[in-house]
C-alpha cells in the first residue's frame, strides 16, 4: 500500500484588501477591537465578477506547477466549499473543464472550515487504495457572498481565498493519520439558516447570510481541537514535542495560540495568516501550508500537524511528514 505525499502546493488571494479601518466605514467597529479579538488586520474580497472557481483554478494551476506535474495526470479533484458557484454542476467539475482535465471524477466536500481536511482525508482513502494515484486538492471560498455587511459579529471575521495541493502516491512517507468528526446538534451556534430546499425564497432575496454566537463557538472550538490535537498523537504514537509544524485554521489568533499551548509548541513552530487573510473557511489551511512551503519554513520531511474546526459542528485533523 503506498502512502499518500503531498507534492506541490497552491495559493491565490484575491487583490482586493479590505483592512479594519476600512470596516470602521461599514460597521460600528474598531481596529483595536478586530486586532485584540481576533488578531485580524485585514482580508481579501473578492471582485463582483471573481467566483470560487476563478480563485481555485489560480490556486490550482500554481499546486500543479509546484507538483512539477501536467493537469492530464490528475485522475481525482475533490473541492471543499460552502460557496459554490453554482447550484450544479458542482465547482470541481467547474474547475475541471477549466483545466481541461476529462474523465477523471471530481466533487465538491461540504465541511464549511473543516473542509480542506475532509478533502485531503478522502482524496487520502482514494490513493491508498489504489483508485487514484494524483488528486488536485482543494479549499476554495468566497464568502464575502455570504456575509450581513451590517451584522459587525460576523463580517468583520471573514475574507476570500483558495488553497490547493497535489496529492500523490508514493513510496515516501506522507500522510500518516486523518481524524474527522461531526456533531450536527450545534447547527446553529454557526450557519447559513437558508438554502435551497429550506427557504430559497429567502436566498434569492439576498437573505442568507452567516449568523454565529461567536462565543459559544470560540469556546467548543478551543476544547474541541486540543481534544483532536491529543487523538492525532496519540493514532500515532507520538509525544507532542515530535511536532515540527502545526498548521491550524485561521479563525482567531486566541483559538489558535489555545491550541498552540495545549501541544506546547511556542508560536515560531505555528503557521499564522490570520492577520492578512482572515478567517477563509476552507481555503485556511491550504492557504496557510503553501504561504509556509513557500517562504522555506516546512521543510520536506517534517512532521506537520494540520487541523480545523467549523459549522456543522465539523473537526478534524491531518498528520503528515511533508
Ligand atoms: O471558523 C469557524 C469557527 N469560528 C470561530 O472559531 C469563531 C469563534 N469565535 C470568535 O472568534 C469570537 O467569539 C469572536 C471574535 C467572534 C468574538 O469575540 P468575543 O471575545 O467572543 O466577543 P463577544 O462575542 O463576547 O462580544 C464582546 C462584545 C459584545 O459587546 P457587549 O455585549 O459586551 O457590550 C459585542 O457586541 O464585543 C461586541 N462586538 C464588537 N465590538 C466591536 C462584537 N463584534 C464586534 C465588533 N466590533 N466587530
Amino acid at each position: 500500500m503506498s502512502f499518500a505525499r503531498i507534492s506541490g502546493t497552491g495559493g491565490y488571494l484575491p487583490e482586493n484588501i479590505m483592512t479594519n479601518q476600512d470596516l470602521e466605514k461599514l460597521v460600528d467597529t474598531s481596529d483595536q477591537w478586530i486586532r485584540e479579538r481576533t488578531g485580524i488586520k485585514q482580508r481579501h474580497i473578492a471582485s463582483k465578477d471573481e467566483t470560487t472557481v476563478d480563485l481555485a483554478e489560480k490556486a490550482s494551476r500554481l499546486a500543479i506547477e509546484s507538483a512539477g506535474i501536467d493537469p492530464s495526470e490528475i485522475d481525482l479533484i475533490v473541492l471543499a466549499t460552502s460557496t459554490p458557484d453554482k447550484i450544479f454542476p458542482s465547482s470541481a467539475c467547474i474547475l475541471q473543464a477549466r483545466l481541461d482535465i476529462h474523465g477523471c471524477p471530481a466533487f465538491d466536500i461540504q465541511a464549511v472550515c473543516t473542509g480542506f481536511v475532509y478533502a485531503l482525508t478522502v482524496a487520502e482513502k482514494f490513493i491508498q487504495t489504489g483508485s487514484a494515484k494524483k488528486a488536485l486538492v482543494v479549499g476554495a471560498e468566497v464568502f464575502s457572498r455570504i456575509l450581513n455587511w451590517k451584522d459587525r459579529t460576523t463580517c468583520v471575521l471573514f475574507g476570500d481565498g483558495a488553497g490547493a495541493v497535489i496529492l500523490e502516491a508514493s513510496e515516501e512517507t506522507g500522510i500518516l493519520s486523518t481524524h474527522i468528526h461531526a456533531d450536527g446538534k450545534y447547527e446553529n451556534l454557526l450557519w447559513v439558516p437558508h438554502g435551497i430546499s429550506d427557504g430559497f425564497d429567502q436566498v434569492k432575496e439576498g437573505k442568507a447570510y452567516v449568523e454565529m454566537r461567536g462565543n459559544e463557538v470560540f469556546k467548543m472550538a478551543v476544547n474541541t481541537l486540543g481534544r483532536i490535537v491529543d487523538e492525532t498523537l496519540a493514532a500515532n504514537h507520538l509525544k507532542k514535542a515530535d511536532i515540527d509544524w502545526l498548521v491550524p485554521h485561521q479563525a482567531n489568533i486566541r483559538i489558535i495560540k489555545a491550541t498552540a499551548k495545549k501541544l506546547k509548541m511556542p508560536m515560531e513552530q505555528v503557521v499564522v495568516t490570520v492577520d492578512k487573510h482572515g478567517n477563509t473557511s476552507a481555503a485556511s489551511v491550504p492557504l496557510a501550508l503553501d504561504v509556509a512551503v513557500r517562504d522555506g519554513r516546512i521543510k520536506r520531511g517534517e512532521l506537520v500537524m494540520l487541523e480545523a474546526f467549523g459549522g456543522g459542528f465539523t473537526w478534524g485533523s491531518v498528520l503528515l511528514r511533508y
